[in-house]
């Protein structure tokens, strides 16, 4: 069992989009696959199909009232677990201001889906995907403890290369807490490729940040931003679309890496 956090600080860069399609893919490659929402907005719970104000469990739960992960997940209407979050989550780094524990209160939670609920002997899942908010709040930062990698959504435009450089000194900083935490792919988001600068900016990412990048690019796609909207992957809603296509082939890429 693999846990991917998705994360980057920058807000909108496709960490939502690439939680849930990623997820989507590799549940259609056959794989079993948990997506965790960490972000109070919710989206990736809205985003496959669940009703974010409708909830009896959420991460809320776990984290603030000790309910396991086991009893949090939910069947999404996209066909696989979630376990879900809402605006219930956002007072969460004041709630736990000064508990000494606070950063790795789902690492400890996660322990039971680790070893597996009956018998202790096959793994729940192959993969745990965790949507994190666009910041580096207390959510996130127990995110990038629990999880084996990171997948860094990026924008191809003038300031990635500095967010970039930013972040990967943000998660070395984290390895403390966390020796097992290494980026495990840059994925560039709503690329546009008759754009010079994207092109441009892609390129350096190449040059700079080469052995990290994902070959695959997911392109600006109404498709994937349409998706959300009826509560479904794009894969659901449009499989032939690029955007599908262009995630299908991020999960290839996905699981060729695990060991
Ligand atoms: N490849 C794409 N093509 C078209 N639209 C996209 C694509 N990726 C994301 N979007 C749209 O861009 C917006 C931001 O995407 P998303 O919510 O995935 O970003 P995010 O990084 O999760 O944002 P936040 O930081 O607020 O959590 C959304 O409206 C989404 O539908
Ligand atoms: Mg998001």
């Amino acid at each position: 069992m693999e846990i991917i956090a998705i994360a980057n600080q920058k807000g909108g860069v496709g960490k939502t989009t690439t939680a849930v399609n990623l997820t989507a893919s590799l549940a259609a490659k056959r794989k079993r696959v948990l997506l965790i929402d960490l972000d109070p907005q919710g989206n990736a719970t809205t985003g496959t199909g669940l009703d974010k104000n409708d909830l009896e469990l959420t991460i809320t739960d776990v984290l603030l009232d000790g309910v396991s992960l086991q009893e949090a997940i939910v069947k999404s209407p996209a066909g696989f677990d979630v376990i879900a979050a809402n605006r219930e989550l956002a007072g969460m780094d004041i709630t736990l201001m000064g508990q000494t524990n606070s950063h790795e209160l789902l690492k400890t939670a996660m322990a039971d889906l680790v070893t597996d609920q009956v018998n202790g002997k096959t793994k729940p899942y192959d993969y745990i995907i965790m949507d994190c908010a666009p910041s580096l709040n207390l959510l996130t930062i127990n995110a990038l403890v629990t999880t084996d990698g990171v997948i860094i959504p990026m924008q191809c435009e003038y300031y990635a290369l500095e967010g970039l450089a930013d972040l990967s000194q943000t998660i070395e900083r984290l390895t403390e807490l966390n020796p097992k935490l290494y980026i495990r792919g840059v994925v560039r988001t709503l690329f546009d490729a008759r754009n010079t600068l994207a092109n441009d900016v892609s390129a350096e990412l190449d040059a700079h940040f080469g052995d990290i990048m994902y070959k695959t690019h997911i392109p600006r796609n109404i498709r994937l931003a349409e998706a959300p909207a009826h509560g479904m992957p794009v894969l659901a809603f449009e499989k032939s679309s690029k955007g599908a296509q262009a995630y299908l082939k991020l999960a290839a890429e996905v699981i060729k890496q695990s060991r």
